[in-house]
């Protein structure tokens, strides 16, 4: 018997759920895809093409079989009717996750417009039906068992992500009521595949376990605070849970749910009927990264009297009170098809993730940009701190150290130094220039030319460099060495690679 394929436009492909969406979608044999991809169509694509390598789909072979067709678009204004006609579903998965309003007038701008833009071009084709990827925490503070039921009257929403993700369901609700089947998916927070650990980004639980490394590390330097004992609160409630849900998981569901026919509007909860609660987060983190202590506590942040360990913990952010929370919990058909007694996120599953995590340092592989290259002919501390640090820092941890404002300077000693002063305003490197300049410095980092030459190779951990070596610190010390975990994690996300690599410096300039 053939029939028809079922023609499906989807965006947000490139993403963490998007390409595991894509597989799935891509999983039954009459399903055609049309993906979204942003401009220039090549570099998406190819980024799309290793993304499916990695689950073991050809993009090539699917487009040479016609069974994905790539079309260059962006949200909200970019796209063509002509690329729409003819569907027959439309998978709105793309989402802007940033939870605050910048400048650029995200998340509003991708989530309520681009699903407005998209719901347009939908009633223009007459396309019977649209499958928003939303999320659990369209809820904003509500507690309780939440049904699978659009919110008419906007829920007490805490910021500006979720608000932008129930103004989009409205709009999607309200085109259903004039023209179409909208079916609404909403996910909890995606976390690693199930199978292998394998995460795309590293937002959510992740972030917890990023800021866990930090403090584990500085512990890894530090000889006078016994690594098990560390007096650090943990603002949250043990009980509460951390409803994560696998990203292949998730995906499946949402494929299985798009797919099915539909004769009504209807919203499904993607979420973890057996989450695992901060207790058992801790205690998994513990034994990841070897380190105990920490103390569930009421209090919130900012704490008056934070210690050293609580400001590198919550450095990286508010990270653990806004979903992981107590008293809240789903209905879920797609929860009830789990089989008893079949854990979604287990200590097993948490450990994998966490290793895929550590080893792809968390998502993050060095860029080779024409910026980030260093010069031919030997490492140029000039290069390294005008050029590449104000590249680097906007793309790495760095940047989300909301603590991080200071004055720094960096000396370097030796025959090729220097020293170079940076403004950092809420983990922004705004400036930096050679000095003399007109900045004044909060506290300063000293050190030689070979040990700057080995710390941005990573070959010398930045802390062996500081407390057994020769490197210095000055002005307010204490500032400066709460910063040497930030520092050293940038310098595992950014390691100096290529050309001018150290080692050949060395030889080249040293000896
Ligand atoms: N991550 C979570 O824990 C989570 C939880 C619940 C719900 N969700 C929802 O699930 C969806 C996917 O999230 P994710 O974590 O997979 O996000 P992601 O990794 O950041 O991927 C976002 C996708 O949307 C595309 N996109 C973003 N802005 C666009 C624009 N203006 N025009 C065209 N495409 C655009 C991106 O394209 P590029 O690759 O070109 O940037 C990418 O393909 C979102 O709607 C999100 O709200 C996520």
């Amino acid at each position: 018997m053939t029939r028809d394929p079922t023609e499906v436009f989807v965006t947000g492909a490139t993403g963490f759920l998007g390409h595991y969406l894509l597989e799935e979608l891509l999983a039954n044999p009459f399903v055609r895809c049309r993906v979204l991809l942003r401009a220039p169509i090549f570099e998406s694509s190819a980024r799309l093409g290793e993304l499916l390598a990695d689950l073991g789909l050809d993009l090539t072979a699917l487009i040479a079989e016609d069974r994905v067709s790539p079309v260059e678009g962006r949200l909200p204004d970019n796209i063509s009717r002509a690329d729409i006609d003819g569907v027959d579903l439309i998978v709105h998965a793309a989402g802007n996750t940033t939870f605050r309003s910048n400048g650029s007038g995200e998340p509003l701008r991708t989530n309520v417009e681009g699903t407005r833009a998209m719901l347009s071009l939908a009633c223009l084709s007459n396309i019977p039906r649209f499958v928003y990827v939303s999320t659990a925490y369209v809820c904003g503070e509500r507690v309780g068992h939440l049904p699978e039921k659009f919110f008419h009257e906007s829920p007490p929403l805490r910021n500006d992500y979720e608000r932008s993700k129930w103004e989009a369901e409205t709009l999607v609700w309200n085109w259903a009521c004039d023209s179409g089947i909208a079916t609404i998916c909403r996910p909890s927070i995606l976390f690693g595949d199930s199978k292998t650990g394998r995460a795309t980004a590293m937002k959510g639980l992740y972030v917890v376990a990023k800021a866990t490394e930090i403090l584990a590390r500085a512990m890894d330097a530090n000889s006078e605070t016994n690594r098990h004992e560390i007096p650090l609160r943990i603002l949250g409630r043990s009980d509460a849970t951390c409803n994560v849900i696998p990203v292949d998981w998730a995906a499946q569901q949402i494929a299985e749910i798009a797919l099915e026919p539909a004769t009504e509007s209807s919203v499904h909860h993607v979420t973890n009927p057996d989450a695992p609660t901060h207790a058992e987060v801790k205690s998994w983190l513990e034994a990841y990264f070897d380190i105990a202590g920490g103390q569930f506590s009421d209090e919130t942040w900012p704490l008056a009297d934070a210690n050293h360990y609580e400001d590198l913990f919550y450095s990286l952010g508010n990270i653990c009170l806004d979903y992981f929370r107590n008293g809240l919990t789903f209905v879920s058909r797609c929860a009830e098809r789990i089989p008893p007694g079949q854990r979604l996120i287990d200590r097993a599953s948490f450990m994998q993730c966490m290793k895929f995590a550590q080893a792809s340092n968390w998502c993050r592989t060095p860029r080779a940009t024409n910026d980030l290259r260093p010069p031919s002919g030997g490492f140029d501390p000039t290069w390294y701190f005008e050029r590449f640090l104000p590249t680097a820092v906007p793309q790495s941890t760095v940047a989300k150290v909301e603590e991080l404002t200071a004055v720094v300077q960096y000396t370097i000693t030796g025959s090729i130094g220097g020293s170079w002063v940076s403004r950092f305003e809420r983990g922004r490197l705004k400036e930096t220039y050679a000095v003399p300049c007109a900045l004044t410095p909060e506290f300063e980092y000293r050190l030689s030319y070979e040990d700057l030459v080995d710390v941005v190779a990573c070959r010398k951990p930045l802390q062996e460099v500081f407390f057994h070596g020769s490197a210095e610190m000055f002005g307010n010390v204490e500032r400066a060495l709460q910063m040497v975990p930030i520092i050293g994690e940038f310098l595992k996300e950014f390691p100096v690679v290529g050309e001018g690599k150290p080692e050949a410096t060395r030889k080249g300039v040293a000896c």
